[in-house]
């Protein structure tokens, strides 16, 4: 079990790591689908026969290429695209992996081209993920709606557990220096005044919160 919930550049989870381990990754092409700057894709690589990372951000994906030259990896490769939009048949994957980027869409494209017996492995954002800004994330699922998608995008579901962590706190000062990583963040997209509400109102706690996942193609 991960010590604390991964957060998206803080590397990949090893809770998702450890899952795949008993996969024949060096036979394997793996599809890193929302790679970002790469943490899943780069640590996969040195096991898989080959590891396409996906991200529509072309700036994150300079900076994986980037990693990915100086570690020496020529199995790995980054690609910019949409992974809700664009098929993945053409990346030939044996499996898909995502590390906090999952949506309907992203489910039914691996889906459709996983062949029967594949894995689609990821972590997601849980509903309480940061349920004190009072907004979960597109990509945040519960456990009834990830069994759910899964079912009707044709995986059955081999493990799935909920990796949570409440910080608390004694005063509105304490919480909001535990969110100052995120401050700009969320004063972009409307989180910051409500977490303050939050806060100043009484409440006094932040919850990370994920799913960590295993399905393989039925
Ligand atoms: C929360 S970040 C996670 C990044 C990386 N997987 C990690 O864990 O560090 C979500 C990533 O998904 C990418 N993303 C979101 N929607 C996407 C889409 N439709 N197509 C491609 N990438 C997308 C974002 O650009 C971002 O890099």
């Amino acid at each position: 079990m991960v010590p604390s919930p991964a957060e998206p550049g803080e590397g990949p989870s090893p809770a998702l790591l450890a899952l795949l381990e008993p996969e024949p990754l060096g036979e394997l092409c793996v599809l890193d689908v929302g790679t970002g700057s790469g943490g899943l894709a780069l640590a996969l690589a040195p096991r898989c026969r080959a590891v396409v990372g996906v991200d529509r951000d072309a700036r994150q994906i300079d900076e994986a290429r980037r990693r990915a030259a100086a570690a020496g990896l020529a199995s790995v490769r980054f690609v910019v695209g949409d992974v809700e939009v664009e098929e993945y048949a053409p990346f030939r994957p044996d499996m898909v992996v995502a590390h906090c980027c999952m949506s309907d869409a992203i489910a039914a494209r691996a889906g459709r081209v996983l062949q029967p017996g594949r894995v689609l492995a990821f972590v997601a954002f849980h509903t309480d993920q940061w349920k004190e800004t009072g907004r979960p994330s597109r990509f945040a699922y519960g456990e009834v709606g990830i069994k759910r998608l899964l079912k009707r995008t044709g995986f059955a579901v081999e493990h799935l557990a909920v990796e949570r962590e409440v910080q608390t706190f004694e005063t509105v000062a304490e919480g909001l220096a535990a969110a100052a990583g995120l401050e700009a963040r969320w004063k972009a997209d409307g989180r910051w005044p409500r977490y303050a509400k939050f806060l100043t109102e009484g409440g006094r706690t932040l919850t990370r919160a994920h799913l960590v996942v295993k399905a393989r193609k039925a």
